[in-house]
């Protein structure tokens, strides 16, 4: 009685489990905060300190995020003299871009 009980338990927490943002997604919105909310809006809502800078969430509207992983490998060149350069590591790409995937 009490095993299948745990074991139900066991279950629902496995089902449950998708429902909570993975580690990856934390990670890249921690990394946003701390590397690119100076200039950038990088949540669901509010403006950018930097007006021209895009907000995060409207990254998707112009172009599949996915496609940003090139140019964020390779340090993005916007020609814009207030985005500073940037070059990410693998790992810190496949973070920053689960994170822009849950905002659209
Ligand atoms: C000092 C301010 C500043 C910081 C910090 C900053 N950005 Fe930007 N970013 C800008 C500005 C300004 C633009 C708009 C440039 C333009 O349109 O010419 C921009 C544009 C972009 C774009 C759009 C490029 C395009 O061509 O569509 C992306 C993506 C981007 N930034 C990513 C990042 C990421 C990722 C970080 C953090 C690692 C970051 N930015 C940090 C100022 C900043």
């Amino acid at each position: 009685m009490l095993r299948s009980v745990l074991i139900q338990a066991l279950i629902a927490l496995a089902l449950a489990a998708p429902a909570f943002a993975t580690s990856s997604e934390q990670r890249g919105r921690t990394f946003a905060q701390s590397h690119c909310a100076q200039c950038h809006a990088t949540g669901r809502v509010g403006r950018s300190p930097l007006p021209t800078a895009p907000p995060f969430r409207t990254l998707h509207l112009h172009y599949p995020v996915e496609s940003l992983a090139e140019s964020l490998a390779e340090g993005i060149e916007t020609g814009h003299p207030a985005m500073p350069e940037f070059q990410l590591d693998p790992d810190r790409i496949h973070d920053f871009l689960s994170y822009l995937k849950t905002l659209e």
